[in-house]
C-alpha cells in the first residue's frame, strides 16, 4: 500500500471514530493519532509513520513495547485461562514482589486502574482514622475519581485550603471533604494539619508533583507532620512506583508514607494496579480482621487477574537485573541536558523539569515549584512544539516524556535531531 493510501485509511478511521466516539477519541490522544504497533522505543500509526514513542502508554511500557521476555510469558499464560476471578500463583508472586520491593508495603490489593488505586487508598485511611477529610494538593493528579478530581488543574484557583472541582457531575459535597495545599510549601501545609488535625483521615501527595520534584526537605516534612498526628500519608506512585528506582519514589527520596498507590509499570502493559501499605490499615481490607463497621467492601472483576500478574512479574524481573536503572537515567540526563542547551542556545526561555525518567519543558523564564508556577508558562507554545515535534517523528503526550530502558541511540539522536529542527522553526515563526 502507498503512504497515500494508508492516509486515506487513517482519514476514513478518524471518519469511523467521530461517529461512534464522543470527540472522536477515547479521550486521551487527538482523534488523528491512530497507533498500530510498537516495537521498544518506537511506535507506528496506522498510516505507517514511525516515531520514537515518548508516550508510552502514559507510562506502563517503561521496559519498552512487546519487550521478549514480557511477550513470552503473556503468551504462556494465555492458552492456560485469561482471568478466574480468584487468587492465582501469578498474582500472589506479583503481590510478594511488591511486598520486597516497595517500603511502605506489607500488603497489597490489586485493582485495575490508578483510579481505584487512589481512590480505595484514601477510603482505607477514611476508615483507619474514622473521619472524612483528606488532604491533597494543588495540581496533583489522583485519578477520575470525584475526590481525586478536586483542583487538579483549576484554571482559576480559589484560596487555600478550598477545593475546585475538576469535572462536570461531581456532588457539590465532596468539595467540602477535600483540602487543597501548595505543593512544595511546607509551612502551608503544616498549618494546615496542625489546624484540621481532628477532621483528617490522611494527606495523599504524588512525590513527584505531575513533573515538579519536591524541594529538598519537603517530603520528609511532610512525614513528619503527619506522623506527629498519627494522619496517614499516602504517595500516589502510579507513576514513579518502579520508574525512579525499584522502589519507587520512597526509595528514591528517601521518605516512606504509610500507603502508596501503584499502576502502570506494575502491570506490565495490563490491566493492573494496587494499594499496597501498612498491614494495620490494608487490614480494613480483611473481612476477618477488621470489625464489621470498619470493613472496606472492595472487589474487582479482573483483579489481580493472570495475564497482567506474569505481565508485570516479568516486567520486574527485567527491572532487577543490573543496570537498568543506570541506563534509563543515563538516558533521560542526556535527553534533558540537550533540549536545555539547544533551548538556552535559541534563546528561547524555558525550563527544563522533571528528573531523567520522566520530564519536560516549560516555556517560561521563573523556576517551576508548584502548580500555579505552571500557569505562567506558554502552554501554546508548547502546543506547537509538540505538533512540530510529532511532524519529526517524536511521539509525546502533552506535557511528558516518558523515558524507556528501550530507546537506544539512534532513539536519543534521531529525538535530538528533531528537537534542533522544531526549534529552528519555533524560532523562525517568532
Ligand atoms: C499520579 C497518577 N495517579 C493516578 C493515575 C490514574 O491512573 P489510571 O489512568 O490507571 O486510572 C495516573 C494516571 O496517569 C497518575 O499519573
Amino acid at each position: 500500500m502507498s503512504v497515500q493510501t494508508e492516509i486515506s485509511t487513517i482519514n476514513e478511521l478518524v471518519e469511523q471514530a467521530k461517529r461512534v466516539l464522543p470527540g472522536g477519541s477515547f479521550g486521551n490522544m487527538p482523534a488523528e493519532v491512530i497507533l498500530k504497533e510498537g516495537k521498544a522505543g518506537r511506535i507506528w500509526d496506522e498510516a505507517g509513520r514511525e516515531y520514537v514513542d515518548f508516550l508510552l502508554g502514559s507510562g506502563p511500557m517503561f521496559v519498552g513495547h512487546n519487550h521478549p521476555e514480557v511477550t513470552a510469558a503473556v503468551q504462556s499464560q494465555v492458552p492456560l485461562g485469561t482471568t478466574f476471578f480468584a487468587n492465582n500463583r501469578h498474582g500472589i508472586a506479583l503481590a510478594e514482589a511488591v511486598c520486597d520491593a516497595i517500603p511502605c508495603a506489607d500488603q497489597v490489593r490489586f485493582v485495575c486502574t490508578g483510579t481505584e488505586a487512589d481512590l480505595y487508598a484514601m477510603r482505607a485511611v477514611r476508615a483507619f482514622r474514622k473521619r472524612d477529610k483528606i488532604l491533597k494538593f494543588e495540581g496533583g493528579y489522583h485519578g477520575m475519581s470525584d475526590y481525586a478530581l478536586m483542583s487538579t488543574a483549576p484554571k482559576r484557583p480559589s484560596n487555600f485550603p478550598r477545593a475546585v472541582p475538576d469535572s462536570a457531575g461531581i456532588p457539590k459535597s465532596v468539595q467540602d471533604e477535600m483540602l487543597i495545599a501548595a505543593f512544595n510549601d511546607i509551612e502551608m501545609v503544616e498549618s494546615l494539619i496542625e489546624e484540621q488535625k481532628d477532621e483528617l483521615a490522611g494527606v495523599i501527595v504524588e512525590p513527584f508533583q505531575r513533573l515538579i520534584p519536591p524541594k529538598p526537605g519537603f517530603l520528609q516534612a511532610l512525614r513528619a507532620v503527619t506522623a506527629k498526628h498519627g494522619i496517614p500519608l499516602i504517595f500516589d506512585e502510579v507513576v514513579t512506583g518502579f520508574r525512579f528506582a525499584y522502589g519507587g519514589a520512597q526509595e528514591y527520596y528517601g521518605v516512606t508514607p504509610d500507603l502508596c498507590s501503584l499502576g502502570k509499570i506494575v502491570g506490565g502493559g495490563f490491566a493492573l494496579a494496587a494499594v499496597a501499605g501498612r498491614a494495620d490499615i490494608m487490614h480494613h481490607f480483611d473481612k476477618l480482621a477488621a470489625a464489621e463497621e470498619d470493613f472496606i467492601f472492595q472487589v474487582g472483576t479482573l483483579s489481580g487477574n493472570p495475564v497482567a500478574a506474569v505481565a508485570g512479574l516479568a516486567t520486574l524481573g527485567i527491572l532487577k537485573q543490573p543496570g537498568t536503572y543506570e541506563r534509563v537515567f543515563a538516558t533521560g540526563r542526556e535527553l534533558m541536558a540537550a533540549l536545555s542547551d539547544l533551548l538556552k542556545k535559541a534563546g528561547i526561555p524555558a525550563q527544563v523539569t522533571g528528573e531523567p525518567p520522566l520530564f519536560d519543558v516549560y516555556f517560561t523564564d521563573q523556576p517551576i515549584k508548584d502548580y500555579r508556577d505552571t500557569l505562567k508558562a506558554d502552554g501554546a507554545l508548547a502546543g506547537r512544539f509538540n505538533r512540530l515535534l510529532r511532524e519529526r517523528g517524536i511521539m509525546k503526550g502533552e506535557s511528558k516524556y516518558y523515558v524507556s530502558l528501550a530507546h537506544d541511540r539512534g532513539d536519543i539522536d534521531h529525538t535530538i535531531a528533531a528537537w534542533a529542527d522544531a526549534i529552528k522553526q519555533l524560532k523562525a515563526a517568532n
